[in-house]
């Protein structure tokens, strides 16, 4: 009985975590959203390793060409957020080139279809604009079963 009961909670407890194998992401810090999400989506954290956010935001002030710095305290609750969060989708493995998530050896994988021409379609204009193909990408949503590629 015993183990029949902890099975049980096992599987409960486990319920939650599994969701983190989908491309999903778990409700993100507001703080995170209102700065990270001006200039594009506030990305998923599950699709860089946790030294990537780090760097990242370590260099907010050099950020891909634009000045992304946010005050100290903000930093910090940020920071402090992404620590505790260190799980990634499965395939994300090393930090990438440059920490984009776009030059991942997963995303060249999961977005070999995509035509080179369909990337440089005016609603699209760059990889990192995962809104455009992914609708459900604001809500952290990247399920490939509701990916729409614009024409
Ligand atoms: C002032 C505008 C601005 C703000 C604010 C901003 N970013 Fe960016 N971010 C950019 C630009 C520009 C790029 C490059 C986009 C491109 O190449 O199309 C970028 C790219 C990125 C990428 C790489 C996307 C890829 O290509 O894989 C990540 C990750 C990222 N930003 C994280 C953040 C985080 C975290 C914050 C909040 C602390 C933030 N950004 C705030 C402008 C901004
Ligand atoms: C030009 C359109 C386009 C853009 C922009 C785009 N994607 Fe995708 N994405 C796709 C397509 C197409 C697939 C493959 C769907 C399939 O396999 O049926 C895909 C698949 C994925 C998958 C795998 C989903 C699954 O269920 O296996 C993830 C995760 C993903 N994209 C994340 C991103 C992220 C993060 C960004 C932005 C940094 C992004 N994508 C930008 C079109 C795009």
């Amino acid at each position: 009985m015993r183990t029949r009961l902890s099975l049980l909670a096992l599987s409960l407890l486990a319920a939650p975590f599994a969701q983190a194998d989908g491309y999903r992401a778990a409700p993100a810090l507001p703080q995170y959203v209102q700065e990270c999400s001006t200039c594009h989506i506030a990305y998923p954290l599950g699709a860089l390793p946790n030294a990537s956010w780090q760097r990242l935001l370590r260099t907010l002030p050099r950020h891909f060409g634009s000045d992304a710095s946010v005050d100290p305290a903000t930093l910090k609750a940020i920071s402090t957020w992404v620590d505790a969060h260190p799980q990634t989708w499965k395939r994300v493995g090393e930090a990438p080139p440059e920490d984009r998530i776009t030059r991942s050896a997963w995303f060249e994988r999961k977005h070999r279809e995509v035509a080179p021409a369909t990337w440089k379609l005016a609603a699209v204009r760059s990889p990192s604009n995962c809104a455009a193909c992914h609708p459900r990408a604001e809500e952290g949503d990247f399920d490939e079963h509701r990916v729409r590629i614009p024409r």
